[in-house]
């Protein structure tokens, strides 16, 4: 199956604002024409979001790290095959609010040194990659107020605490320079409508 449609992820820690500027991107290339498909990580299709609710409720210790990569590559290979990989072929615009850049860093690196078995996996059953990449990038205790001041009761991962999410964030840091060709390290900590204008511009289009 060719490939048409340009592919688009968000990421940074919980509360960076990625479902915000990637429900506003979508609205801005919709309003300019063209198909956008708005979809998230993990989830984005039936299966994938059956196994989001293992993965997002319960007690922090519930899985160990390598359960969690099997977890995660599970729904995104579902993700890929029913939403991703068809939507592309049609020419869509795919924008996935996190994609693999996540296992990468929280499962690779956050929670101890995985990132061979995360890679080698990718490797295997995944081996697709976003054309563009957005990481944003903001202090992590005010990101951590945002996150669960939304009480979503998702929020397994906001509770492995502050020190967590300053690894995760230094995570994705890392990762912009170790992707230059594809990520772009986002400065988070300024009004919504601000970085939406920054990010569209990225990608070529006018904010509204
Ligand atoms: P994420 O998807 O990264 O977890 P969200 O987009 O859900 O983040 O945003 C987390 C919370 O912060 C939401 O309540 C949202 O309205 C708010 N928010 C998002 N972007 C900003 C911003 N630039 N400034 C202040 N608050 C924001
Ligand atoms: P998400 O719904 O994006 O959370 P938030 O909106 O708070 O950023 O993702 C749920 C959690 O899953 C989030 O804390 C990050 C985590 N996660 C991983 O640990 N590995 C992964 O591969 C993905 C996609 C998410």
């Amino acid at each position: 199956m060719a490939e048409r449609g340009r592919f688009v992820t968000f990421e940074g820690i919980d509360g960076s604002g990625k479902s915000t500027q990637a429900r506003r991107l979508a609205d801005t290339l919709r309003a300019a024409g063209g198909e956008v498909v708005l979809t998230r990580e993990p989830g984005g299709s039936p299966g994938a979001e059956e196994i989001r609710r293992l993965l997002v409720e319960g007690p922090p210790e519930r899985w160990s790290a390598e359960t969690e990569i099997l977890l995660f590559t599970a729904a995104r290979r579902d993700h890929l095959e029913k939403t991703v990989l068809p939507a592309l072929a049609r020419g869509a615009t795919v924008i996935s609010d996190r994609f693999a850049d996540s296992t990468r860093v929280y499962q690779g690196a956050a929670r101890g040194e995985l990132r061979g078995l995360v890679d080698a996996l990718h490797a295997q059953v995944i081996g697709h990659e976003p054309d563009l990449t957005f990481i944003l990038d903001m202090d992590p205790d005010a990101s951590l107020a945002r996150g669960l001041a939304r009480q979503s009761g998702e929020d397994r991962f906001e509770e492995f605490g502050a020190g967590f999410q300053a690894r995760l964030r230094d995570g994705f840091r890392a990762l912009a320079s170790e992707f230059p060709g594809r990520c772009r390290l986002i400065d988070a900590a300024r009004p919504e409508a601000e970085i939406a204008a920054e990010i569209a511009k990225l990608c070529g289009a006018e904010a509204p």
